[in-house]
C-alpha cells in the first residue's frame, strides 16, 4: 500500500496551525490526504488555505481548545462521517516552565489534559475504526522530557512519559492489525511556540543553525518516514543510537516485545480475531 492507501483518506492533526503540526499537515496533504486541522486560535485558516493551494486536497478547520473537557467530542463532531486513517497528536508543549507548587494547578491540569485525556479519547475513537479496517496510523509528538523528571517540568515530563508508555503498549496491541503507532521524541525544535516560550523568559533565540535546533519540516519528514517502524523514534538519532542511554529506540522496541511475550506466557491470550 502507498501512503494514501495506508493512512488515508483523512488525517486529523491536533495542534495544526503552526510549527511541527503545520509541517505534518502540509506533508501529509502533499501525499494526497485530506486534512482536519485543529487549533485553539493562531493562523489556522491561513494554514488551511496554504495547504489547499499547495496540494489541492480538502481541508476542514476546527477551533477547539485541546485542554477543554469536551475537546475530543468536539474533534469527533468536526470529523463527522469522514474516514480518518491517521491521527496526529501534536500540541502539548509546557508554556509555564515553573515549579509545580508555584504555579496555578488549573494550568497544570490543562497541560495534562491535552497530553493525556484528549489524546487518549481521540486515539481510542479513531484507533477502533482503524483496527476494524486493518490499517491506519497514530502518531504522538513527544519530547525528550519523557525519559525522566526534571525541575520546572514535573507535569510536562510526567505527561510525556505517559504518552511514551501508552504508545509502546498500543503499538504492541495494534501492530498485528496493520495499525502503526509511533511516539516521535523531539529535542529542541524551531517552532513559533518554542521561540515564544523563550521570549517569555527574556531569552533571545538565534538562528536554528546557531542554536542547534531541529527544523519543524525535518521532524515531520522523520515522523512520517518512521511511522511504520514504531513504537519510538528519537529525532536525529538512529534507532540503536545510545545517546538517550537505555532509551535508544531499538532497545525500547525489544523491551516491549519481551514484555508482550511474558504477558502472553502468563495467561494473557494473544489476539484471536486476526
Ligand atoms: N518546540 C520544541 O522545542 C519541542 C521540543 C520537544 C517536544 N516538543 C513537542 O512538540 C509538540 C509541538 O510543540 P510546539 O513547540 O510547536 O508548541 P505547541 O504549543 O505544543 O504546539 C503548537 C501548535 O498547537 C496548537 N495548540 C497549542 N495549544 C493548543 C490548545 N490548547 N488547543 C488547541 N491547539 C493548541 C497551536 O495553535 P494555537 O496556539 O493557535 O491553538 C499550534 O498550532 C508538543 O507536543 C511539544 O511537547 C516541542
Amino acid at each position: 500500500m502507498d501512503f494514501k492507501e495506508r493512512y488515508g483518506p483523512w488525517v486529523v492533526v491536533a495542534g495544526a496551525s503552526e510549527g511541527t503540526g503545520r509541517s505534518f499537515a502540509r506533508q501529509v496533504a502533499a501525499k494526497g490526504l485530506s486534512c482536519v486541522l485543529v487549533a485553539k486560535h493562531g493562523p489556522l485558516e491561513e494554514t488551511a488555505e496554504e495547504i489547499r493551494r499547495e496540494s489541492e486536497v480538502d481541508v476542514v478547520t476546527a477551533k477547539i481548545d485541546l485542554a477543554g473537557d469536551d475537546a475530543a467530542a468536539g474533534i469527533i463532531a468536526a470529523v463527522g462521517g469522514r474516514e480518518v486513517g491517521l491521527y496526529i497528536s501534536n500540541a502539548g508543549a509546557d508554556w509555564a516552565g515553573e515549579r509545580f507548587l508555584e504555579h496555578d494547578i488549573e494550568d497544570w491540569l490543562s497541560l495534562s489534559h491535552i497530553n493525556v485525556d484528549t489524546m487518549l479519547r481521540c486515539a481510542h475513537h479513531f484507533g477502533r475504526a482503524m483496527k476494524d479496517r486493518r490499517r491506519g496510523g497514530i502518531l504522538l509528538v513527544n519530547s525528550g522530557a519523557c525519559y525522566g523528571g526534571s525541575k520546572y517540568l514535573a507535569i510536562y515530563c510526567a505527561a510525556k512519559a505517559f504518552q511514551l508508555n501508552f504508545a509502546e503498549g498500543l503499538w504492541s496491541e495494534l501492530r498485528v492489525y496493520g495499525v502503526d503507532v509511533l511516539s516521535i521524541v523531539l529535542g529542541r525544535t524551531d517552532t513559533p511556540g518554542y521561540r515564544q516560550r523563550r521570549a517569555d523568559r527574556g531569552l533571545i533565540v538565534g538562528s536554528a543553525e546557531d542554536e542547534g535546533l531541529a527544523s519543524a519540516e525535518d521532524v515531520a519528514i522523520q515522523g512520517l518516514e518512521r511511522l511504520p517502524f514504531g513504537p519510538v523514534h528519537n529525532v536525529g538519532l538512529e534507532d540503536d543510537d545510545a545517546m538517550f542511554g537505555s532509551s535508544a529506540a531499538g532497545r525500547r522496541e525489544k523491551a516491549v516485545m519481551l514484555e508482550t511475550i511474558v504477558m502472553e506466557g502468563s495467561g494473557y491470550k494473544p489476539e484471536t480475531d486476526l
